[in-house]
């Protein structure tokens, strides 16, 4: 295993724009958090960080903790507040915000699509709907017009099986649906709304590199002798993690897209793969649970586990940077990160975690760069506020930010790309 992260290696971390910005009014997301009982405790994205106005102040506390990079996304709803009307204002704001990264010497890796879509766009179906493709494609367009001249990479879209999965399969997301034909048809329509912003941004910036953030997780039987166990195991790894990167591989939608009618795009279609890795799960085949696809999910006796009860599991990452070789793609880790409102878990995640990746560099994993989730703790989707993912607090009440010891630990890694040594007696 090489002792050290190489040179210019890509250190940040990474943000979702309703995560972190607050007064984020005009998407599907603000009106879901109005339902009682969407979020837990009842709690609203705004003002989540107010990162909107803080993003100076913010950014300097990035640079001063040494990342060379950051990963933030843009907020549809708030460049096209109605359909085909762009507010110039907020195009000005991202534009800013961009400079405003640059001067401080952090990449700018932005994000064209995390979860969130205009209120206008849910109204008429949301991705459900086939236009939704077209229009995502013009906003695109725009972005890329306005913004591409700063921008080297691009990511599309966030982690399209998790959105799929949350929102169309298990219903917790806007628009709260459970049918998988439904969740089949919008995974199609990201895809091809990826095949098309790829096409848009290279047709006016050939060398920028654009990827898509994948969420992938291991998804292994619970008991390794159990046939149907193994079935189940195997069916969650086609469908969540395999269809899509099938896909892209080919230019052509695979099972279960294809049985929705020919769908194709450019190939290849990523100049980079975005890994987003929390976690893997255990599979159990269970009878009655027809809408999880006769999947229940169940973690190892005694298995570390996050505040959010996911298992721990830095040797899964190790194994999608192997498998992702065959890809023949630079790979970004665009999310890894850990739900530890103590930090007693974090500085021992990220080290894990760092170092399987370089374990797997020295096997041949083209890995270039590394974002934690996250910088701040912001609000977490329909969790709210209540799982702390950040590398220092945010009391969004006072808006006060605090270092964590993880955020020392994680600044001093970037500063000299080496892992410190286990402490003494710790092996
Ligand atoms: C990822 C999402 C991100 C955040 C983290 C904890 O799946 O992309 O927005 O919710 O999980």
């Amino acid at each position: 295993m090489p002792d050290r992260f190489p040179h210019g290696f890509s250190w940040g971390t990474a943000t979702a724009a309703h995560q972190v910005e607050g007064n984020n009014h005009g998407n599907d997301w603000w009106d879901w958090e109005q339902h009682p009982g969407a979020i837990r405790s009842g709690e609203r994205s705004d003002p989540a960080c107010d990162h909107f106005q803080r993003f100076q102040e913010d950014f300097d506390l990035l640079r001063s903790l040494h990342q060379n990079a950051h990963r933030f996304s843009l907020e549809w709803s708030r460049i096209e507040p109605q359909d085909g009307v762009v507010d110039r204002a907020a195009i000005e704001h991202y534009r800013q915000v961009i400079l405003a990264l640059r001067e401080r010497g952090l990449e700018p890796f932005v994000t064209i699509h995390h979860f969130t879509i205009p209120r206008w766009l849910a109204g008429m179906g949301g991705w459900a709907d086939p236009t939704s493709v077209e229009r995502f494609a013009r906003f695109v367009e725009l972005v890329v017009a306005e913004l591409g001249e700063l921008v080297s990479y691009w990511i599309t879209i966030n982690e399209p099986t998790a959105l799929v999965y949350q929102s169309y399969l298990a219903g917790e997301w806007p628009p709260g649906v459970r049918d998988f034909d439904a969740g089949a048809r919008v995974l199609s329509h990201l895809l091809k709304a990826h095949w098309q912003a790829y096409e848009r941004i290279k047709e006016r910036h050939p060398r920028a590199q654009v990827g898509l953030a994948h969420h992938l997780r291991n998804f292994d039987p619970f008991r390794a002798w159990h046939p149907l166990d193994r079935l189940v195991a195997l069916l969650y790894h086609r469908i969540f993690n395999e269809t899509l990167l099938s896909s892209l591989r080919r230019g052509s939608a695979v099972y279960p897209l294809s049985r929705l009618g020919q769908a194709s795009g450019p190939a290849p279609s990523q100049d980079f793969i975005g890994l987003n890795y929390y976690t893997r799960n255990l599979l159990r085949f269970e009878r009655r649970a027809r809408a999880e696809l006769f999947g229940q999910r169940v973690n190892r006796a005694r298995a570390p586990v996050s505040d959010q009860g996911l298992e721990i599991y830095p040797h899964g990452l190790y194994r999608w940077l192997l498998a992702l070789r065959r890809e023949r793609l630079p790979v970004y880790i665009t999310e890894n990160g850990v739900a530890d409102a103590t930090d007693t878990l974090r500085p021992v995640f990220l080290l894990d975690h760092l170092r399987a990746t370089l374990r797997a560099m020295g096997r041949g994993s083209p890995v270039r760069g590394y974002f934690h989730w996250t910088c701040f703790d912001n609000f977490e989707w329909a969790e709210g506020y209540g799982l702390k993912f950040g590398l220092a607090s945010c009391d969004p009440s006072t808006q006060a930010r605090r270092l964590r010891s993880s955020g020392r630990l994680y600044a001093e890694i970037c500063r000299t790309g080496v892992l410190p040594d286990p402490p003494a007696g710790g092996g």
